[in-house]
C-alpha cells in the first residue's frame, strides 16, 4: 500500500498533476504522513494564495519544508514561487531520504537576514524547534507569517503551535486561521502589527 501509493504521487508528480496529487487526501494519513504532515485541500491553498496576491507579496519561503510536496501544490496553485529550506543536506542527499518535490536549500545555522527576503512570507508547517522559530523571526523583517500545525485537543505537538506561538516579541497578531480539510489542524496567518493598522502602507 505505501510503495503504490508513494508510486502514484510520483507519477503525477512528473506528469505535473497536482490536482490529482490533491484528491489523494483521502489516503489515510499514517500513510501521507511519510511524505508530508499536512495534506491541504485547494480551499487551504487559496487562503494562503489570497495573503500573497492582496498584500503584494512575491512569494512563500518555508522553513523546514521536509519533502516539498506541501510547497509545490502551493506553488503550482497559486502560481507563487515557494522556496524551501531545510537542515541536515547529507541525510537529503543520501540514498535514505524521502523524495523532494522541490529544491531543498540549506541554511547557515543561524540563519541571515538575506535568505528571508521581506517580501516573501514566511511559512512553518509542522515545525519543531521553538527556539529555531524565534531565530528565523528575528531575522526576518517582513510582515507575514503562515503556521500550521494541530489545534487544541489533536493530540499532537508542534512548536511554534497555530494558536498559542511564542514569536518571541509583542509585534505579531493573528489574522486568520482555517481548519485543514476536517483534519484538526489549522492554518495560522500571523501579520505584523503595523501592517494590520496600516495596511496600505
Ligand atoms: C516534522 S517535520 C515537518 C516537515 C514538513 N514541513 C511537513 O509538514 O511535512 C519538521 C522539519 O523541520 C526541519 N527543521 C528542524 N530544524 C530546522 C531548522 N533550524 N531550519 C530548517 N529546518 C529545520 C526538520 O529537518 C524537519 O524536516
Amino acid at each position: 500500500m505505501e510503495g503504490d501509493f508513494l508510486d502514484t504521487v510520483l507519477r503525477f508528480y512528473k506528469e505535473q498533476k497536482w490536482k490529482e496529487v490533491l484528491d489523494l487526501s483521502l489516503v489515510e494519513s499514517a500513510v501521507t504522513r511519510k511524505l508530508v504532515w499536512v495534506w491541504p485541500s485547494e480551499n487551504n491553498l487559496l487562503l494562503i494564495k489570497h495573503i500573497i496576491r492582496d498584500f503584494r507579496l512575491s512569494g512563500v519561503i518555508s522553513i523546514g519544508c521536509g519533502s516539498g510536496l506541501f510547497e509545490w501544490l502551493l506553488e503550482k496553485y497559486s502560481g507563487f514561487p515557494v522556496k524551501g529550506y531545510e537542515v541536515n543536506e547529507s541525510w537529503w542527499l543520501s540514498k535514505y531520504s524521502t523524495p523532494q518535490f522541490i529544491k531543498l536549500n540549506f541554511p547557515e545555522l543561524p540563519p541571515t537576514r538575506d535568505i528571508l527576503e521581506p517580501n516573501y512570507a514566511l511559512l512553518f508547517c509542522y515545525f519543531n524547534d521553538g527556539d529555531a522559530f524565534r531565530e528565523y523571526i528575528r531575522c526576518y523583517e517582513g510582515d507575514f507569517v503562515f503556521i500550521i500545525g494541530p489545534g487544541l485537543g489533536a493530540g499532537r505537538h508542534t512548536d511554534p503551535e497555530p494558536f498559542n506561538p511564542n514569536f518571541g516579541s509583542p509585534d505579531w497578531l493573528l489574522y486568520k486561521s482555517q481548519e485543514v480539510r476536517d483534519t484538526k489542524d489549522f492554518i495560522a496567518v500571523y501579520a505584523r502589527l503595523r501592517t494590520i493598522n496600516n495596511p496600505h502602507q
